[in-house]
C-alpha cells in the first residue's frame, strides 16, 4: 500500500513533493523518493526507510525542476533498498507505483531477452521498460502509455514523468485510488485528496481503468477502452480528515472498493512475493507443528471469517478445528486441551466484549492466546500473547467489510504457514497457494465490476419480504454473511444456510416471491450446490446465482440473475465472492433509502454483552 504523488508547478516541485509524501506515509515507509526534470533531463533522489531519511538526502543534494514524481514505499516485490527504492526509472521516463503487478514476471524474462537491463527486484521496473520499448519503437508517451496499459495484470496505481517532457504527466488507475488536483496553472496526482490538501481542494477521482494526461493547465481523461470521459471536479474541505470518503456517498462504499488495495497491504506483511514463500509469523512463539487443537472465537462478521478459515486449517494444515460465537463460547465452560492448545480470537475493534471475555477464559485455561486484529493497540490485542495484525487501516461502516477479506487474507496466510510448518504441504504447493493469494487483487478489481449489474438487482431485491443465501464449503459462511450483511442494512429478513441443509427445512419456505441466492464458484462441490439449485426451481424459486463463466454455462436451469465473477482457482474463493456479496446488500438498502454507514440499533464496537 504505497503512496503516490506528481506535481506540474509553476516552482520548484522537489519540497512541495516530499511535503505530500508526508500527508501518504502512512501507507508505507520502507523507503521513499522523488524524480524531477532539470533542464528536461530526469533525476532522482531515493533513500532508504522513512521520508525523512529522503529529506536529508535531499537538503544535502537538492532537485531542481518545475514537474516531479514521488513516493513512499510499503515493500512487496523486493526488500526495502535504495535499488528497489520508486521511482523507477530509464533514459526515458520515471514510474512510481502502488499495488502489484501480477504478470511482472513474464514480461521480466521478455525484456531482459530484448536486452532491457535490471536494476531492481520490483514488479514496477517492468512498466518502466515496457513504456520505453514501445517509446524506442517510436511511439510518443501518451501512445506508448495506452499501448501497455492493457498488458498489465493485477491491481495498480501509476505515475509517470517522461524525460524533455515540461508539460506533462500520466497517472493510471486500476483498482488503488488516484487522485487528480486541479490548480491554479498546475496540476497533481495523490493516491488520496489529504495528500494534495496543501495545494488544491479541487480533486477528481480516477475511476477503475482511467487514465489521465496532465498538462499544467488541462487534464483529459481515458477510459479503459481509450476514450475521452468527464471526471467531475469536486471541492474538497482543505486538510481533509485523514479518513475521507473520497469519491463514495458512503464509507461502506469506499471500503468495499479499496479491498484490492488493502488486502496487498495485508498480503505484504504475510507473504514474501518474490520468494513465493508465505512468512512464517511468530515461529519463534508458536510452533504449529506442535498444536494439537486450535479454538477460534469471535463476534459478527468477524465469526464469519473464522468459520471460514476453519476450513483452510482443516485441509491445508489438517488442524482439528473448534470455533463458536463468543457470547456462547464464554459461558459453555468448553474443555480445552492441556497443553498445545491454541485459542485465535478475530475482533475488527480488539474490544469486543464477548471475545473478551472468551479470550480470558481461553486464558484461565492455559492456552497460547493469538488474536487476530485490526486495532494492535486494543485490549484484545494487549491481552494476547501473540498479535496478528490485519492491516485493513481504520473502517468506519458500521457493517464490516475490509476488515472481513482482510481477515481472510490474514487467516489463509497462516493456514498455509501452519501447513508447511506441519509438513502437510510442500515448497511447491506452498508456491502455488502463495500466487493464489497474489492474485486476490486483481481479481477482487475485477469483482467490482459487478456493481452495475448488482444495483439494478437490488431494485428487485428491495421488494422482497424473506431471502435465502445458500453455499457449500467456503462459500457456507459467505451465505451467512450476505444474510447478515442485508438485513443488518436493509432490515429484510434474511437466512443463510448450507445449501446441503436446504431440504431439512428451509425449502418448505420457498415460493414465487422468495429470491434464494447462490454463492457457488465453479469447484469441487459445484455439482452439489448446483442439484440443491434444481431443487429450489422445481418449487419456483427465484434463484440469483453468482458462478464464473463456467459454472453458468454447465447449469440447465435459468437463473433470475446471473451474476459473472472472474475464473479463479478454488481454494479462496471466499475473498473475491465476498465483493458481491457486500454489494448486494450495500445497493438493496440504498435503493431502500436506509443509511447504510449507521443502520439502526446496531454499533460498530459492541463492548457490552
Ligand atoms: C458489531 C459490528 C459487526 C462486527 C461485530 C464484531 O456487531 O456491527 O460489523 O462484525 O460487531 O466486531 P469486532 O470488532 O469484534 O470484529
Amino acid at each position: 500500500m504505497c503512496g503516490i504523488v506528481g506535481i506540474l508547478g509553476k516552482n520548484p516541485v522537489a519540497l512541495d513533493v516530499v511535503e505530500a509524501l508526508r500527508r501518504l506515509e502512512y501507507r508505507g515507509y520502507d523507503s521513499a523518493g522523488v524524480a524531477t526534470l532539470e533542464n528536461g533531463k530526469l533525476t532522482r533522489c531515493r533513500a532508504e526507510g522513512k521520508l525523512r531519511n529522503l529529506e536529508t538526502k535531499l537538503s544535502k543534494e537538492p532537485l531542481s525542476g518545475l514537474i516531479g514524481i514521488g513516493h513512499t514505499r510499503w515493500a512487496t516485490h523486493g526488500r526495502p533498498s535504495v535499488s528497489n527504492a520508486h521511482p523507477h526509472a530509464t533514459d526515458k521516463l520515471a514510474v512510481v507505483h502502488n499495488g502489484i503487478i501480477e504478470n511482472f514476471a513474464e514480461f521480466r524474462a521478455e525484456l531482459e531477452a530484448d536486452g532491457f537491463r535490471f536494476e531492481s527486484e520490483t514488479d514496477t521496473e517492468v512498466v518502466a521498460h515496457l513504456v520505453t520499448r514501445e517509446m524506442n519503437r517510436g511511439l510518443k508517451p501518451v501512445e506508448a502509455v495506452g499501448a501497455i496499459l492493457p498488458k498489465l495484470r493485477g491491481a495498480f496505481a501509476l505515475a509517470f514523468l517522461f524525460s524533455g517532457e515540461e508539460d506533462l504527466l500520466i497517472g493510471a488507475r486500476n483498482g488503488p485510488p488516484l487522485a487528480v488536483g486541479i490548480g491554479d496553472g498546475e496540476m497533481y496526482l495523490g493516491s488520496d485528496a489529504f495528500a494534495l490538501a496543501p495545494f488544491t481542494t479541487m480533486i477528481a477521482y480516477l475511476e477503475d481503468g482511467d487514465w489521465a494526461i496532465l498538462h499544467r493547465n488541462s487534464v483529459e481523461f481515458r477510459n479503459v477502452d481509450g476514450q475521452v470521459v468527464n471526471r467531475q471536479a469536486q471541492m474538497v474541505a482543505a486538510g481533509a480528515a485523514l479518513v475521507d470518503k473520497g469519491n463514495h456517498r458512503h464509507f461502506m462504499a469506499k471500503e468495499i472498493h479499496e479491498q484490492p488495495e488493502v488486502v496487498t497491504h495485508t498480503l505484504t506483511t504475510y507473504i514474501d512475493m518474490v520468494s513465493r514463500k508465505v512468512r512464517m509469523p511468530f515461529s519463534e512463539t508458536l510452533d504449529w507443528s506442535k498444536v494439537d487443537r486450535l479454538t477460534m472465537s469471535a463476534c459478527g462478521t468477524a465469526y464469519l471469517a473464522g468459520l471460514t478459515a476453519r476450513y483452510w486449517f482443516e485441509s491445508l494444515a489438517r488442524l482439528p478445528v473448534e470455533i463458536d460465537v463468543a457470547s456462547e463460547f464464554r459461558y459453555r465452560e468448553p474443555p480445552m486441551p492441556a497443553s498445545n492448545g491454541v485459542a485465535m480470537f478475530l475482533s475488527q475493534s480488539g474490544e469486543t466484549a464477548d471475545t473478551l471475555a472468551s479470550l480470558r477464559y481461553a486464558k484461565s485455561q492455559n492456552q497460547t492466546i493469538l488474536s487476530v486484529v485490526n486495532v494492535p493497540t486494543s485490549t484484545i490485542a494487549r491481552e494476547s500473547h501473540i498479535v496478528a495484525p490485519i492491516t485493513a487501516g481504520p473502517e468506519i461502516g458500521v457493517a464490516s467489510t475490509k476488515a472481513f477479506s482482510c481477515k481472510l487474507v490474514t487467516l489463509a496466510s497462516l493456514a498455509i504457514a501452519a501447513g508447511r510448518m506441519r509438513g502437510v504441504i510442500d515448497e511447491a504447493r506452498e508456491a502455488e497457494l502463495v500466487q493464489e493469494l497474489i492474485m486476490l487483487p486483481g481479481l477482487m478489481t475485477q469483482a467490482l465490476k459487478t456493481e452495475v449489474d448488482i444495483s439494478r438487482l437490488a431494485q428487485r431485491l428491495g421488494k422482497a419480504k424473506d431471502v435465502l443465501y445458500i453455499g457449500r464449503g467456503t462459500s457456507f459462511p459467505l451465505a451467512l454473511e450476505g444474510a447478515l450483511k442485508l438485513k443488518e442494512l436493509s432490515y429484510i429478513h434474511a437466512e443463510g444456510y448450507a445449501a446441503g441443509e436446504l431440504k431439512h427445512g428451509p425449502i418448505a419456505l420457498i415460493d414465487e416471491d422468495m429470491p434464494v441466492i447462490v454463492v457457488a464458484p465453479h469447484d469441487h462441490l459445484f455439482e452439489k450446490t448446483a442439484s440443491n439449485m434444481h431443487e429450489v426451481a422445481a418449487r419456483g424459486g427465484r434463484i440469483i446465482l453468482i458462478t464464473d463463466e463456467k459454472g453458468a454455462s454447465e447449469i440447465s436451469i435459468k437463473p433470475d440473475s446471473t451474476i459473472i465473477m472472474p475464473t479463479m482457482p478454488s481454494t479462496f474463493t471466499a475473498m473475491v465472492y465476498a465483493i458481491p456479496v457486500q454489494l448486494i446488500a450495500y445497493h438493496t438498502a440504498l435503493g431502500m433509502g436506509k443509511d447504510v454507514d449507521q443502520p439502526r440499533n446496531l454499533a460498530k464496537s459492541v463492548t457490552v454483552e
